[in-house]
């Protein structure tokens, strides 16, 4: 499974990649906004610098919501680097577009995806990535992680190639279960990725084997 950081903010993004396990960045316009990064000078600014940072696929949202727009935008932003994907809302002109692009060579990442039928129209449209946001489905009593089951069944069903791209991750176990189910990619926050690291018997062990060390010299 691909490891995505899913935010906008530049140290968070270079701790991740020290740790040597990161494939590639995800960011939207609400988190853009939470690093202040405003304009559109600056947002190109900020997407380059990410990029430079890291050397995966980096996904960059249109805010268009019509067609015209968003082929537009998209072709712009996928100009400014070639590790950006063209990151396109689930909706009627968004399926338009994931067409375009796919025609196009273009990478594109659908976002906002709730369902398994919106996941099958997002490949159906050529799709590089669909991004299903488990959290908030959650949020709202429905348990995101059947819904990375569903897509999965669907995908090996008919050998789709698009790859989910489990979004909205809370926590830690977000992204095992995501693993165990058989998620392409998750994009997660720094805090769940370190999160993998932890286990209380791991400080206890090397804290006696240093001690036990300690004891011998
Ligand atoms: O990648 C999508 C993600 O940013 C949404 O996460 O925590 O706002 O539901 P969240």
């Amino acid at each position: 499974m691909k490891f995505f950081i899913d935010t906008a903010n530049l140290d968070q993004i270079t701790e991740a990649q020290a740790l040597g396990v990161l494939d590639g960045v995800t960011t939207n316009p609400s988190l853009m906004a939470k690093e202040g990064v405003t304009g559109e000078k600056n947002i190109i600014k900020h997407y380059k610098d990410i990029c430079n940072i890291v050397e995966g696929d980096v996904s960059a949202e249109v805010i268009s919501v019509d067609f015209k727009g968003m082929v537009r935008e998209g072709k712009e932003l996928a100009a400014l680097h070639p590790q950006i994907v063209v990151k396109i809302p689930m909706i009627e002109d968004g399926i338009k577009a994931l067409k375009y692009f796919s025609d196009s060579g273009v990478k594109t990442n659908c976002t906002l995806v709730f369902s398994s039928g919106q996941a099958l129209i997002a490949a159906k449209a050529g799709a590089t990535y669909v991004s299903p946001f488990i959290g908030r489905l959650d949020d709202n009593s429905t348990d995101g992680l059947d819904l990375i089951g569903d897509i999965r069944l669907l995908y090996d069903n008919y050998a789709f190639e698009t790859q989910i791209l489990a979004a909205s991750i809370r926590h830690t176990m977000h992204i095992v279960n995501c693993a165990k189910i058989g998620a392409d990619v998750m994009t997660g926050p720094l805090s769940a990725i370190k999160g993998l690291l932890n286990h209380p018997l791991t400080d206890i062990g090397l804290a006696k084997f240093l001690a036990d060390h300690k004891k011998g010299n």
